[in-house]
């Protein structure tokens, strides 16, 4: 990976989110929760995708710059989430106690819904972008993250703790709890340009195929990772019964699975014209990262 550009990416949105959650936003312990739950690491690769998207249709990071912000934010919601004593109860995330534990329940609750929304407000923004790229980002993130998206995605992987899924439904349970985030990412970044039918039809696989390679490297990392290098407890998935790679395939073909996924990534971004240099190298980053 480009470690130079990624420092570069990862300064500018981290800057970016102390700015979105500023003191506009009022002095609450709220406010406090979202900022806790956002400023505190993170590998940012979601963001990451978003702006190397928009390089390889040839956009500005300025363009770029409230799509990436809005993924983040979502995400950071995400996992406030994910974590309550209702979903994965876990306790540790990002090296640091869960948002529910470091504050309370409901304040977590809330700092989700509430950054969630922000998520959606901020996209709305009036900036560089089009009219047309404003709308079309907004129901990209919407579409990926509802009743079709990532909501599904993790009630899905909910009620399927104790049971063994096929194969094919696993694939689709983490193409929506974690794909369709990747994927708008992708398409966020490339809504900042303008691309043909095929250059948004070859970014679409490429965002899927990242988006799954991402979850499978996730599933792994939970058995094969320490707790340390991870920054959530080691393990947790085979606790609470889910259905994973790892479980299902076991870590050799899990491991093969991402990999092919990587390749499918990078044959579809050489369909694309501009450079994608930035987006085949987050394809790869996704499986080949230790936490
Ligand atoms: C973890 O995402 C949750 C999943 C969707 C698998 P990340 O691994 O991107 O978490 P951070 O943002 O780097 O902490
Ligand atoms: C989370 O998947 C997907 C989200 C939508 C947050 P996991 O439950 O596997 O994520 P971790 O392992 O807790 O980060
Ligand atoms: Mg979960
Ligand atoms: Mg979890
Ligand atoms: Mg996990």
């Amino acid at each position: 990976m480009d470690q130079d550009w990624l420092e570069q990416i990862r300064a500018r949105i981290d800057q970016a989110l102390d700015d979105a959650l500023g003191q506009h936003l009022g002095d609450s312990r709220l406010l406090e929760a979202a900022r806790y739950s956002v400023l505190r690491g993170g590998k940012r690769l979601r963001p990451a995708l978003v702006y190397a998207a928009a390089a390889a249709v040839g956009a500005s990071r300025e363009a770029a710059d409230t799509a990436a912000i809005s993924v983040e934010l979502l995400h950071a919601y995400s996992l406030i989430h994910d974590d309550l004593p209702a979903m994965d109860d876990d306790a540790l995330r990002r090296g640091q106690p869960t948002t529910h534990i470091a504050f309370d329940e409901a304040t977590a609750i809330l700092a989700g819904d509430a950054l969630q929304a922000l998520a959606f407000s901020i996209l709305g923004e009036d900036d560089v972008r089009t009219d047309h790229m404003r709308v079309k980002q907004l129901r990209l993130l919407g579409e990926a993250v509802g009743f079709r998206g990532m909501a599904l995605g993790q009630a899905i992987d909910l009620e399927s703790e104790g049971k063994a899924l096929s194969l094919d439904a696993l694939k689709a349970m983490h193409a929506r709890k974690t794909g369709a985030l990747i994927t708008a990412s992708v398409l966020m970044g490339a809504a900042c340009g303008e691309p043909s039918d095929a250059d948004w039809t070859a970014l679409t696989e490429a965002g899927q195929a990242i988006g799954l390679a991402f979850q499978i490297q996730d599933d792994i990392l939970d058995e094969t990772a320490s707790t340390e290098t991870l920054g959530k407890t080691q393990g947790r998935d085979q606790v609470l019964g889910k259905s994973t790679f790892p479980s299902l395939l076991g870590l050799k073909a899990s491991e093969k699975e991402a990999y092919a996924l990587v390749e499918i990534a990078h044959k579809a971004l050489a369909r694309l014209a501009g450079d994608t240099t930035m987006l085949e190298q987050l394809a790869r980053l996704s499986v080949e990262r230790t936490n």
